[in-house]
């Protein structure tokens, strides 16, 4: 077999963000941009070779050109073994289960996560390591800098693959397997939870559940595990299809974006009981009840105090952990539980060490993420099956759940506001003007509260000690308020910057406030300290989760 070698010039753009490279696809689609990338991968995952691949991505458009690609230039860096997703379809938490059952080398999954799709939309590539993770950033580093040096790359001449069978084909030293993109991953679930009780709940019209799948990867996986493992009634799943573009629609489970889902759920007494959608790549995940939505960090919280009752997580929690902007919800939990809740930089990969250090079992992000130690990435499908079995078990709603845990360990009102699209140097001195003011913040007080603490925050790895610096700005107050400003990573155009909210509330009687208003004092706070109106011109945020 011919190995072509490809002259090409370095991109200066190919720096990964919180998770992976992720660009309009007209970009990627640049002559020798993707391949580039592949180059500066390949020449970094030295282990790759001689060894097994996991590949496949959420079906957005340039998918399955992107895999054919990489399946070139993996022949020709001489791996061992690629298993694909048939038709190209792996969800994240999928490739991340396949990395660590075949003791894979690493995976590359092709996906720009919520971020819309189609030939005007985002793609994106992300590397997993060895233990399932996301690559850490020295690894990240690395590939860019290998980026800024490349001068050629390999591709094997070979004709396409067709991924539409399962089946295998041996091209050269390389065997490709297309693999179903489903069962191994819902075997998992199937030893996680108690799938017999769920089930039969099910059939017992007692529970009802409609999962929103948004035409994105977890059509085929929540079609498989609710409808045909679990017995839920035909239709509990809608829009199952996977599509390029995710059916014109934004695949973002959140209020707005999975409409259909919380028509459904507003239904009065004919509602389902639970209702639940997930992402572009299948890791995020949003849960509500009938007429009732749950926060992403409380869900964690709930997690964290019910965890015991499930079977899969009978023996406890050796730990928690939660992103920078999550609330400080779980963290009230932890104290109570005796376990130690570490507080780590945005982005999932800050997880993977503490998970193989076994110093935590659950970790989660108010960015609609939460997992467990069951696999190195957050998990959309998982966390409504834990919902599921934890409804089961109690026999109460999503909304008794939520206010029992805000009842006994107090509510944290939060909220997020985004300011997108903004210029990005303007945007770094927003963020340099709060810098300056960390020093003297410190005992000041605004409408009646004071700040106790306020710093730019530093991560120091407990485990590898590796320190990761400028995460986001944190001003805590005496009263247990807080804001974080931080600068998204994830975008592919301009800035966004990301204001994070909390005040929490012990009081149950005053447990029913709209979040907005409750967060009133902390929104003004906040605006004034950034100067957004006189340095951005902006008086609302874009959008408010
Ligand atoms: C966003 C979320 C973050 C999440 C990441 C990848 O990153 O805030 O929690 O891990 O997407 O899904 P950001 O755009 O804020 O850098
Ligand atoms: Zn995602």
């Amino acid at each position: 077999m011919n190995i072509q070698q490809i002259s090409s010039v370095p991109f200066s753009d190919q720096k990964p963000g919180t998770s992976g490279l992720r660009k309009k696809v007209k970009v990627f689609q640049t002559a020798h941009y993707l391949e580039n990338f592949l180059q500066a991968i390949f020449n970094v995952a030295t282990d790759l070779k001689g060894g097994i691949l996991i590949l496949g991505g959420d079906g957005r458009y340039y998918n399955t050109e992107a895999i054919q690609t990489i399946l070139k230039m993996a022949v020709a860096h001489g791996i061992s073994h690629i298993k694909v997703g048939q038709n190209g379809l792996l969800s994240t938490p999928a490739v991340s289960h396949l990395i660590r059952k075949y003791s894979a080398a690493g995976g590359i999954i092709l996906s720009a996560s919520h971020n819309p799709g189609g030939p005007e939309g985002d793609f994106g590539i992300k590397f997993n390591s060895a233990n399932g993770g996301p690559a850490e950033t020295k690894f990240t580093d690395h590939v860019y800098a290998e980026s800024q040096h490349i001068t050629t790359y390999q591709l094997a001449e070979i004709d396409n693959v067709s991924l539409q069978t399962q089946g295998q084909f041996q091209l050269g030293d390389t065997l490709v397997e297309i693999i179903d993109p489903v069962s191994d991953y819902a075997d998992l679930m199937e030893q996680i939870f108690d799938f017999a009780k769920i089930k039969a709940l099910f059939k017992s019209g007692l529970l009802s559940i409609c999962f929103d799948a948004m035409h994105a990867v977890t059509g085929p996986y929540a079609n498989e595990i609710f409808q045909r493992r679990l017995n839920a009634a035909v239709g509990s799943v809608i829009n199952s299809i996977p599509q390029e573009d995710f059916g014109g629609g934004h695949p973002d489970p959140n209020l707005i974006y999975a409409k259909e889902l919380v028509e459904r759920l507003n239904q009065g007494k004919d509602a389902p009981n639970l209702g639940a959608a997930s992402d572009g790549d299948g890791d995020r995940y949003m849960l509500i009840g009938r007429n009732f939505f749950v926060n992403p960090s409380d869900c964690l919280a709930i997690m964290t105090a019910n965890a015991h009752l499930l079977s899969g997580y009978q023996l406890g929690l050796s730990g928690v952990a939660r992103s920078l902007p999550t609330s400080r919800a779980v963290d009230k939990v932890a104290e109570t539980l005796g376990i130690e809740c570490y507080e780590t930089p945005t982005g999932w990969k800050y997880f993977g060490n503490l998970l193989d250090d076994r110093r935590i079992t659950l970790c989660g992000e108010e960015s609609f993420g939460g997992g467990s130690d069951h696999i190195r990435e957050k998990d959309g499908i998982w966390a409504v099956l834990f919902w599921l079995n934890l409804v089961t078990i109690k026999h109460q709603s999503v909304e008794e759940i939520t206010r029992a845990h805000w009842a006994r360990f107090g509510r944290h009102y939060y909220s997020r506001h985004d300011y997108e699209g903004l210029d990005s140097s303007v945007a770094e001195q927003l963020m340099d003007g709060l810098r300056k003011r960390i020093e003297t913040l410190k005992g000041e007080t605004f409408a009646g509260h004071t700040v106790s603490d306020c710093d730019d925050f530093s991560y120091t790895d407990p485990v590898d000690h590796s320190v990761t610096e400028h995460q986001g700005i944190r001003i805590l107050f005496q009263d247990e308020s807080r804001i974080v400003f931080r600068l998204s990573g994830t975008g592919t155009e301009g800035a966004t910057l990301r204001v994070y909210l909390e005040r929490y509330e012990a009081d149950s009687a005053l447990h029913d406030l709209d979040t907005q208003v409750a967060l009133a004092d902390m929104i003004s706070i906040a605006r004034e300290l950034a100067e957004l109106k006189t340095r951005c011109d902006r008086e609302q945020p874009d959008i408010i989760t």
